[in-house]
């Protein structure tokens, strides 16, 4: 029986040793210390033995269990090893690669350079104001001083949704237009509240154009301040303050003289170009200027229309547009770009 005990511990080191799966180790454990396994069959004939011998037997055999539960426990830890080792170099995965990032959504660059605008003013204190894309020819024209005959009605430019009704509270028929700028809004904002106004007024507008450098939408912001004596050195002073702290500190401004209907004197706004600094190139065609906004002082028949009385109030006003300012802030050169959505463009901001 000491021989079949020495046998058994014999092969049962060498069968685990060579076991390679968990499954191997398990039938070892059975085959060997299992209800029906070896160790059972041996200690089952010790009833024969006599007393001595049964006691010497027996704690071999004790011995012999405990050394093979130790073994088979080493024996599971190595072959897991194993399947993990094997499973590690068979996965095409690199566990130790750094995760890929999501890449967040973000604002279009018009969205951006129109809250970029509006937070430059907010700053010198202005409030934003709003009206309607649908307005009436009054508020587009006539309110903002732009007469009859003026080029800026014509079918070409203007959408006209519908050519001439009657409307609440005007004595006579008014046209439906698409707006063609945000300066209606001014008329809007001063019948809505008694002076002083500082305000900006941003939003869609639409005209008959689409080329290159023209989409029949565009965005304007437009901005107004009245007060008693106002003058023209605030309205110079608040957009330089505007041009330094949207294309950098460094940026200059000029004011040429313009012609709007709406104001009087009205100034048309350069900023020194931002691509050479002034030195001359081929964006600002050699002149180191580009041309930015159009402004001026209100204009007395604005007030008038707007219920104001221009012997009381002075008040300058100014608008931009801005995907103009888009592009010369982010250096790109065709407009259409800005509305294509293509989103390998608009990932870029
Ligand atoms: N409404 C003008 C346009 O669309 C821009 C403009 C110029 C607005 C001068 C103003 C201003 O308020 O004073 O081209």
């Amino acid at each position: 029986m000491n021989d079949r005990l020495a046998a058994l511990s014999q092969s049962a080191k060498q069968e685990l040793e060579s076991a390679v799966t968990p499954d191997a180790v398990e039938a070892l454990r059975v085959k060997y210390l299992g209800k029906k396994g070896e160790l059972s069959a041996i200690l089952g004939g010790m009833g024969k033995l006599s007393p001595d011998e049964r006691r010497e037997l027996g704690a071999k055999a004790n011995a012999l269990k405990t050394d093979l539960e130790t073994k088979i426990t080493a024996a599971i830890t190595r072959v897991q090893d194993l399947a993990l080792d094997a499973e590690l170099k068979g996965a095409k995965l690199d566990v130790t690669l750094p995760g890929r990032g999501r890449s967040g959504g973000h604002r279009h660059p018009v969205s951006q350079t129109l809250e970029d605008i509006c937070a430059v003013f907010a700053r010198l204190g202005f409030v934003v104001e709003q009206g309607p894309e649908i307005e009436l020819d009054w508020y587009n024209f006539e309110a903002l001083n732009v007469p009859a005959d003026h080029p800026a009605r014509d079918m070409q430019d203007t959408f006209y949704v519908d050519g001439g009704t009657l409307h609440a509270g005007f004595a006579r028929e008014t046209p439906v237009v698409l707006r063609t700028h945000t300066s209606p809004v001014q008329i809007r904002t001063m019948l809505g509240q008694k002076p002083p106004v500082r305000a900006v007024m941003p939003g869609r507008v639409y005209r008959k154009d689409s080329d290159q450098t023209h989409t029949p939408m565009f965005h304007q912001v437009e901005g107004l301040l009245v007060d008693t004596k106002v003058t023209f050195a605030e309205l110079k002073g608040t957009l330089d303050a505007f041009a330094k702290a949207f294309f950098g500190a460094k940026s200059k401004t000029r004011f040429r003289p313009s012609f709007f209907p709406f104001t009087e004197p009205s100034a048309e706004v350069d900023v020194s170009c931002v691509f050479c600094s002034g030195n001359g190139c081929r964006v600002c065609k050699q002149t180191g200027w580009l041309e930015v906004l159009g402004s001026g002082m209100v204009h007395p028949n604005v007030f008038r229309h707007a219920g104001y009385d221009p012997a009381q109030v002075t008040g300058f006003a100014f608008g931009m547009g801005v995907e103009r300012l888009a592009m010369l802030r982010y250096g790109i050169d065709d407009l259409r770009t800005m509305f294509e959505n293509d989103y390998r463009f608009v990932a870029q901001f």
